[in-house]
């Protein structure tokens, strides 16, 4: 049976696209294998590429900061990235990369099998939504993907940009926990 520490031992040596050339550590994921909630990033960056973790420069610190106030740790969620690489200069995913790279992160919602997925930002939101419109208007509104709820939010750096979006970002975080602590498995 493949695991999900398996999967990512399998994805460090991933030589799918050619962000393989250029990038330093693949940043497969992290969390609770047997988390409810699942978060979907979009690409790692500098601190990420560095380290292995996803979220661990200012977009994490943000995602950190919305996660406590909402009563939540990182280890009852599991989070991922719609790129396990990162593009260079943090340029947005190319259609190909998101392509190649896609497979990876099924496989993860595959084996964690969690019931409410969150994607953040526009790149994550299209993976279950061809033509979803801008995630300023999508996110908070759920619908159903495979069988899984789908709850769109802003990505975390949006908040960096724009100040104004944290308090529904933290709002999305509070129902995040709700739902979550509904479904403790
Ligand atoms: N760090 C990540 O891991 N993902 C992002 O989308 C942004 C920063």
């Amino acid at each position: 049976m493949t695991t999900l520490q398996k999967l990512a031992s399998q994805a460090s040596g991933c030589e799918l696209c050619a962000l393989s050339e250029t990038r330093n550590r693949v940043v497969f994921g992290s969390g609770n294998p047997r988390a409810a909630v699942f978060l979907i990033g979009e690409a790692p960056g500098r601190n990420e590429d560095e380290g292995g973790e996803p979220f661990a420069g200012q977009a994490g610190r943000v995602l950190n900061e919305a996660l406590a106030a909402a009563g939540l740790e990182r280890r009852d969620l599991y989070i991922a990235n719609v790129l396990k690489c990162r593009p260079p200069k943090n340029r947005n995913p190319k259609r190909e990369e998101i392509a190649s790279c896609r497979p990876w992160l099924e496989q993860q919602l595959t084996l964690v099998d969690p019931v409410v997925v969150v994607p953040m930002g526009n790149f994550a939101l299209r993976l279950f939504q061809k033509d979803a419109p801008p995630i300023s208007k999508a996110r908070g509104v759920p619908f159903d993907s495979k069988g899984r709820t789908v709850l769109p939010i802003f990505h975390p750096a949006a908040i960096l940009y724009n100040r104004s979006l944290e308090g529904t970002f933290r709002e999305d975080f509070a129902r995040i926990a709700k739902i979550g602590s509904s479904l403790q498995r």
